[in-house]
């Protein structure tokens, strides 16, 4: 989803934008501009597609000495991918980038366009430039200006904004929408809707709330929230840039699911201990008077939550149900006070997962949020937080935050099952092992890695694909069927294995494939016998099993475990590099597929 980057000081602006726009390029968006103000003169380019064409614009534009820039990448909502649409948005002195949606636009455009304000863009980012200049012909100053035109505005905004007049200061304001302020070690200002951006430039940062607005310049920082004025409160940013990098991988996303065994000791390190696992982040108090526990999510982190439920009920017998965030922010759903709400999130900024958030928390339940990024929004938010550890994730499908957010739910179920004394102690010590083997089972296998890749050549066309599973395995085969279609475009669903002689094998024939994960410490004969009523009826079949299993056409086979959930996170990172083979082979964008955003904050 569009992405902001600001610099204010003496470096070269140009540089420091475009860098910082290669940072966001994760979120996803299909045109960038940057607008840098200097001398009294904007200098503006934008351009559709990659940043590389961004990048070939302005390579014979420098901007040496002082200067203020702010750049965007857009991910269209209102309007078409097109230059005309793309940030910064030009008023008549005056410039705008903006992430979010203004849900009042069309009001304000009209009363702009009454009083004779022509609009050249379709976008509603358009309407914060001209409110401003309009606002400005009767205001004491640019700043009561920008303050009068941020109150005027409903909906979601990270806004930065440069006009002449006040050639050395940025304005910026943020609501809904994500946006983080950096200093660096000569006073310069640095502007960013994740930290991506800032790290190797700031030192530190202030991440900055709902309601915050101000303005920088040479002289500092200015904040305020309400009219009011408020202080400063920075928090350290990381210096290394290294983990941002690919390390000689094809793409991020190979590299995350490399980089998943390591991820995942993290993850463990200090929660699985001798006795039983240990949260230093959350109080056992956050459990007490719970009768249900309701996980609330989108997309993959949705097949997370789903995989939990089985967990959750099962080790900790507690009531326990799965939302989907966008249904559930509608459907007046009914919220008890005994009920522990939990949102999944990788990025912590989704706009509907973390509206559901701020539901629960009005309706007064207990919340608490699973997160890859700190201080992101739903961890400020909600009253306690664990987070997934799973260091920064770039390929837009998501591999190593699923794989975290799965462990700390499996995690979580059995803390919650030792509250509430619903397993033995046996049993727990069984599974703290089995925890401590994930490391190795998340290990990719070179020869493993290889034999996929030759096997993906089959099934690169056909009518569609069914990933089918029973128990966890079946949001396993959600979530293999995802990432197919998220980087193939090839049309795939998950089912539950007993799912599909209720109408779905209607569609078996050869040119249907069924990857179906078929591990042997759960319910292996059940599924089977699903699989070879598809085999039957003459589906291509692609077995994930320790096992030979006789009518399969093809086979991925995992290593032999005692466990369901080694098994579960085996066949994971086998569906993972599947897809990949596939998506390579087909020449897709891997790294960035079409028409996805990785960070969805708009609803
Ligand atoms: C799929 C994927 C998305 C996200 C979804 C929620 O690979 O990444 O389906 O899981 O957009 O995002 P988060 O987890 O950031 O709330």
């Amino acid at each position: 989803m569009c992405g902001i980057v600001g610099y204010l000081g003496k470096n070269e602006s140009k540089n420091i934008l475009l860098d910082g726009l290669s940072e966001l390029e994760y979120r996803g968006y299909d045109s960038a501009g940057i607008a840098v103000l200097q001398d009294k003169n904007f200098s503006i380019y934008k351009a559709v597609g990659k940043l590389q064409n961004l990048k070939d614009k302005t390579k014979d534009f420098t901007s040496e000495g002082f200067s203020v820039g702010i750049g965007h990448t857009r991910w269209a909502t209102h309007g078409k991918p097109t230059e005309l649409n793309a940030h910064p948005h030009l008023g008549e002195n005056s410039y705008v980038v903006h992430n979010g949606i203004i849900e009042n636009y069309q009001e304000l455009k009209k009363e702009l366009q009454d009083a004779g304000v022509a609009f050249l863009s379709q976008t509603d980012t358009e309407v914060i430039v001209h409110l401003f200049e309009h606002n400005l012909k009767t205001a004491s100053s640019a700043f009561d200006a920008f303050e009068k035109t941020i109150s005027t505005l409903e909906g979601a905004y990270a806004t930065l904004l440069v006009t002449k007049g006040e050639e050395e200061t940025i304005f910026f304001a943020k609501q809904g929408s994500p946006m983080i302020l950096g200093t660096g070690k000569n006073g310069d200002k640095y502007f960013g809707s994740s930290d991506a951006p800032l790290i190797g430039f700031a030192s530190e940062a202030i991440y900055l709330s709902d309601g915050d607005y101000g303005v920088v310049n040479n002289e500092g920082i200015k904040l305020y929230n309400d009219k009011k004025e408020k202080s400063l409160s920075f928090s350290k940013l990381s210096e290394n840039r290294l983990s941002a990098q690919k390390d000689g991988f094809r793409f991020f996303m190979e590299k995350e699911i490399y980089e998943q065994s390591d991820v995942m000791s993290d993850t463990l390190m200090g929660r699985v201990q001798d006795e039983g696992i240990n949260f230093d982040e959350i109080d056992p108090s956050l459990f007490e008077g719970i009768n249900e526990i309701k996980l609330c999510a989108c997309g993959t982190s949705y097949h997370s939550a789903l995989t939990a439920s089985y967990l959750f009920e099962r080790y900790a017998k507690v009531r326990t149900s799965v939302e989907v965030a966008s249904e559930f922010r509608y459907k007046e759903p009914l919220l008890l006070k005994d009920t522990l709400f939990i949102v999944i999130s990788q990025s912590g900024e989704t706009a509907d997962t973390l509206e559901t958030l701020k539901m629960a928390k009005k309706a007064g339940l207990k919340t608490l949020t699973i997160c890859n990024v700190d201080n992101s929004s739903m961890v400020r938010l909600s009253n306690a937080s664990i987070l997934t550890r799973a260091g920064i994730e770039k390929g837009v499908a998501s591999t190593k935050a699923f794989a975290t957010q799965v462990a700390v739910l499996w995690m979580l179920s059995l803390y919650t099952a030792k509250l509430r004394n619903s397993i033995s102690q046996e049993e727990i010590t069984k599974q703290l092992h089995t925890l401590r083997e994930i490391p190795k089972v998340l290990k990719v296998d070179d020869e493993q890695h290889e034999r996929i890749k030759r096997l993906s050549k089959r099934y690169l066309h056909g009518h569609g694909f069914f990933f089918i599973g029973r128990d966890v395995f079946f949001p396993l085969a959600l979530e293999g069927a995802l990432k197919l279609k998220e980087i193939s475009y090839l049309h795939a669903e998950g089912y539950p294995s007993g799912e599909m002689k209720h109408g779905p094998i209607a569609l078996a024939d050869p040119e249907l494939f069924t990857i179906a994960l078929m591990p042997t410490e759960l319910l292996y004969e059940k599924t089977k016998s699903n699989v070879e009523e598809l085999s039957a009826r003459d589906s291509t079949i692609c077995a994930i099993s320790s096992k030979k299993f006789d009518k399969s056409d093809d086979d991925i086979f995992i290593t032999p475990s005692d466990h369901y959930m080694l098994e579960f996170f085996e066949m994971m990172v086998a569906l993972q590099i599947l897809s990949l083979e596939i998506s390579v082979r087909l020449g897709n964008d891997v790294d960035m597929p079409r028409n996805l955003a990785k960070s969805v904050t708009v609803e």
